[in-house]
């Protein structure tokens, strides 16, 4: 399942992207983490030294290797140069797993290692100033969505994307890309502001979205987020000693985070578990067939100089891994 973190800046996507993660592999679960903030801090928090951190592939510098590959021998995608962020897989496209080894992992993935065993990370790349205002800053975000709309992903395997929650990701699709979409939160007006703009984005996609408040500090704390979100605030995570000692560069094993936290965390996983459960593959499908047309026709199209409607395949559906597998 796919699982975004999103919210203010500032407000803990990345900490509690990384929580969760480490949460994930205590349970041994196939892990696909993807960095796709602006801001690169994902490697370092789930403890990757700087210097390898640093050195993270971007995903956005392995634009053209991620579409030659996905392209398979899909007879409607002609070459790469005409695949935009949002072209849709059909029948000869290649697709991509959580437990498989491929040659976009090989590009851009990295394994980190944690207390619990071992996941993937990949990161869009960082955000240079010579980016900004320039195709390739959407580009590079763009390969995130390419990839997640070429991945067929099991129950019990899990993507892990720590976002911002910026235009970007509503001018394309990615922001309905994901079983569950966490939304972190202070307990401030801004923290919330935040949340209401993505719920009002989400709302007419279907989108579940979750708050889970964060640095949240006794009852006044709590009784905020309630009065300002409702049934949307999931669970509450308080200051993390934890948190500070891995800040320090000193993470205690991940078995001594505090119980509270680690319960919190179960219950992302609940929650997540529970909404991939209701995933409906023919609606996933059509929204991203809709998001490819209104790209193709706002700029796709001019761009590239071809149709790129004529890119999706009507018979095309992604579904359940295995029967993908069979099919294929
Ligand atoms: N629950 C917590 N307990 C203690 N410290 C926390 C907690 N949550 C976040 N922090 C600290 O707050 C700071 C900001 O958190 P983080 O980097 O995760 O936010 P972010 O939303 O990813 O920010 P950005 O928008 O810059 O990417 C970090 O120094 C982090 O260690
Ligand atoms: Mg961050």
């Amino acid at each position: 399942m796919k699982i975004a973190f999103v919210g203010k800046g500032g407000s803990g996507k990345t900490t509690l992207s990384s929580l969760f993660i480490r949460h994930l592999a205590a349970t041994e679960s196939p892990v696909v983490a993807v960095d796709a903030d602006i801001n690169q801090h994902l490697g370092a928090a789930l403890g990757l030294p700087e210097p390898e951190a640093a050195a993270m592939p971007a995903m956005g510098a392995h634009l053209p290797l991620i579409k030659e590959y996905l392209r398979g021998s899909n007879p409607r995608i002609v070459s790469a140069d005409t695949m935009i962020k949002t072209t849709p897989p059909g029948e000869g496209s290649r697709l991509l797993r959580v437990r498989e080894d491929n040659p976009v992992y090989e590009a851009c993935a990295r394994t980190v290692g944690l207390d619990d065993g071992d996941i993937r990370l990949m990161a869009t790349g960082p955000f240079t100033e010579s980016d900004l205002g320039v195709s390739c800053y959407h580009s590079k975000v763009g390969a995130v969505e390419l990839c997640l709309n070429h991945l067929v992903d099991g129950a019990d395997e899990y993507v892990v994307v720590d976002m911002t929650a910026g235009s970007d990701s509503f001018a394309s699709g990615l922001f309905t890309r994901f079983d569950m979409t966490f939304l972190v939160a202070e307990p401030t007006r801004k923290g919330v502001s935040v949340y209401r703009q993505y719920k009002e984005y989400a709302r007419d996609f279907g989108v579940a979205l979750k708050v889970v408040g964060n640095k949240v500090q006794g009852e006044d704390d709590l009784e905020f987020l309630r009065a300002e979100v409702g049934d949307d605030l999931l669970v509450t995570v308080g200051h993390s000693d934890w948190v500070r000692a891995m800040e320090k560069g000193r993470p205690p094993r991940f078995e001594l985070l505090e119980a509270e936290n680690r319960m919190s965390l179960q219950a992302l996983q609940d929650a997540a578990d529970d909404s991939y459960a209701h995933r409906d593959w023919d609606r996933y499908t059509r929204q991203m067939v809709h998001f490819h047309l209104r790209n193709a026709e706002s700029w796709g199209n001019a761009k590239t100089g071809a149709d790129l409607a004529a890119q999706v395949d009507p018979e095309f559906m992604l579904g359940e891994p295995l029967a993908v597998a069979q099919l294929g």
